[in-house]
């Protein structure tokens, strides 16, 4: 699988945004490649972790902006983040139980990539959109 790569098209608008959002791409990356180099057990997990603890910072920091400028969906946007973390937890529950195999490996690359894409598309954009037409540039 191709690594995925920020473009114009996965904007939202929202400098901080964006820029917390290539970093999550960047992570994703950095899982990608520890499972296509068959790097082991031990590596994918630390980049895992590290895809874990810059979810929590990000989504943290989303929804921070969402609540101080009366996001109207914001239990709707947190459940889906909500939903990715425990998808992330599971993941680590697995390799840890199954270790690095190739069913798991591919579907941890295209999950997170195809979550991403569709968030950052969808949902993400729309709150940009949003936080635009409230006044909040940054
Ligand atoms: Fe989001």
């Amino acid at each position: 699988m191709p690594s995925l790569e920020w473009n114009d098209d996965l904007s939202v608008g929202i400098g901080l945004i964006d820029k917390q959002h290539k970093m999550l791409i960047e992570r994703t990356n950095a899982i990608a490649e520890a499972v296509e180099m068959k790097r082991g057990l031990e590596k994918i997990l630390q980049t895992l972790g590290f895809m874990i603890d810059y979810t929590d910072f990000h989504f943290s920091a989303e929804e921070k902006v969402m609540i101080d400028h009366d996001y109207p969906k914001l239990a709707e946007h947190q459940k889906l983040h909500e939903d990715f973390k425990a998808r992330l937890n599971q993941m680590v529950e697995d390799f840890e139980e199954d270790g690095a195999t190739p069913a798991l490996s591919q579907e941890i690359t295209t999950y997170l990539t195809n979550w991403l894409v569709n968030h950052i598309k969808g949902i993400d954009t729309e709150l940009g959109k949003i936080l635009r037409e409230k006044g909040y540039e940054e």
